[in-house]
């Protein structure tokens, strides 16, 4: 490696001041060779108190909840990547949201996309309605007008949350036109990005003009489903912001284990290779679904045809633009890679997705996703279980509908694997009638259990 100076905002740059790419920050920032031992792959720092020389005369660490050199480097790693200045690691993306809505402090009004990630929704709707007087108004950003927008802004209004593409059913949201319109409101909120699905490759909402931009760390940017964890990254512009919300982190505790940050460090290593992979995957995937004989309708904002494709094009990052631009033209025939997720609604109700669910062999059928292995779920029965059907079937997620978190395995085996399940699930799913009732009883039964709170994992 040719000698580098790491600049105050976390990016590399080289002797001839060309600032370095995405994935050469992805490996670098953060890891640079050790000072004392020359090890090239950070240490483990596990001690939770730092010596002082003197009385506050230290290393830059004190007392590990407020501050660990593994969760710098993580953070300063994430930051670089999202083209921010200050990130900071949570333990999971459910601290990540709490901490930001603590700091809206009370009375605060939110305006939040209406399909929010439904722990999103359940923290703002059952604990900070309740602990500090929060007011939520869901609005659909994707088809509301511009004077609808506006109109949900009040004076109180500190924060707009956005997340695209939603989840399960990946609507897409103009991102910088909403910025745009919430900037130009008197009350000036904050606006928010909540980039889990397209992880900081596909999508750089800090560029876009976002205030904030958060991740479920627990997805893609770790990669391998071993760690839970969540991050925030603030442009420099909001430096008073970013203190605050380290001291309510510090205060609360809500940090990450040593070893998660390590592990989750290694996983953004990796994280512009998989999601390649993931994005290459899943448009081969969406291609063929949608030549299925077994399939009703296949949502993947990456495919030409689909409704937002030119939205999804506009706002994708510098970098995931550069790499579609090297594609060849049979590859990007149809589509461009959007992300790894990919939804479909099957042939033959809920019962042939049942049986779909079961006869995958690479497809794990799970929660969860942004793993590099592939995993499929039902969204009605499983992470959006607790949504009454009615309220569910308004936003699209009907019993026919699966949710594909495309992994890094060969296509072609992901493919087979799509195609004959597909095939045994559709051509026997009249038969499955009996069982299906049973275990629907038994989910609304575990439902029942828990209050009415589904785990709402991903
Ligand atoms: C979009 C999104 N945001 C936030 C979260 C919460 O993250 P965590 O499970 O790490 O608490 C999830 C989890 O699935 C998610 O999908």
């Amino acid at each position: 490696m040719s000698p580098a100076l790491l600049l105050n905002n976390g990016h590399i740059h080289s002797n001839e001041h060309r600032p370095d790419g995405f994935a050469t920050n992805a490996i670098h920032v953060g890891s640079e060779p050790s000072q004392e031992t020359g090890a090239v792959m950070p240490s483990i720092a596990l001690s939770t108190t730092f010596k002082q020389d003197a009385v506050g005369v230290h290393k830059g660490y004190e007392y590990s909840r407020s501050g660990n050199p593994n969760r710098d480097a993580f953070e300063k790693a994430v930051a670089s990547l999202e083209s921010g200045k200050y990130g900071i690691a949570f333990a999971s993306g459910s601290a990540t949201t709490a901490t930001v809505v603590q700091s809206l402090g009370p009375g605060a009004h939110v305006v939040a996309v209406n399909d929010v990630y439904g722990g999103t929704f359940r923290y703002l709707t059952r604990v900070a309605s309740e602990t500090q007087g929060l007011e939520v108004s869901f609005v659909d950003l994707e088809t509301s007008s511009d004077e609808a927008i506006l109109s949900s802004i009040r004076p109180n209004t500190k924060l707009v949350w956005i997340e695209s593409p939603t989840n399960p059913t990946l609507r897409v949201i103009d991102v910088p036109d909403i910025i745009r319109l919430v900037h130009s409101h008197p009350s000036h909120p904050l606006v928010l990005v909540d980039n889990t699905f397209l992880s900081p490759f596909y999508s750089s909402p800090l560029l876009l003009g976002a205030d904030i931009v958060m991740h479920s760390v627990t997805k893609y940017i770790n990669g391998h489903s071993d760690v839970v964890m969540g991050v925030l990254v603030l442009p420099q512009r909001h430096v008073r912001l970013a203190e605050r919300l380290r001291y309510l982190q510090n205060a609360s505790g809500a940090i990450p284990s040593p070893f998660d940050c390590w592990l989750a460090l290694r996983g953004v290593k990796t994280l512009p290779l998989r999601m390649k992979q993931h994005g290459l995957n899943a448009l081969r995937i969406a291609n063929r679904l949608l030549d299925s004989p077994y399939v009703e309708e296949v949502i993947y904002p990456g495919l030409i045809d689909a409704s937002r494709h030119a939205i999804a094009l506009a706002s994708l990052s510098p970098h995931a633009a550069k790499f579609i631009d090297t594609l060849p033209a049979d590859v990007v025939a149809h589509g461009v890679p959007y992300g790894g997720m990919v939804s479909f609604r099957i042939k033959g109700g809920e019962g042939a997705a049942e049986k779909f669910l079961t006869k995958t062999r690479l497809f794990t059928l799970a929660e969860s996703l942004g793993g590099v292995e592939s995993l499929a779920e039902l969204p009605a029965l499983m992470t959006h279980g607790s949504i009454p059907k009615e309220e569910r079937e308004k936003i699209g997620i009907t019993d026919d509908l699966i949710r594909l978190s495309i992994g890094c395995e060969e296509v072609e085996d992901l493919i087979d694997d799509i195609d004959q399940a597909l095939a045994a699930a559709v051509a026997q799913s009249t038969s499955l009638v009996d069982d299906l009732t049973v275990k629907k009883a038994h989910a609304a039964a575990i439902v029942h259990h828990i209050n009415g709170v589904h785990p709402l994992h991903a």
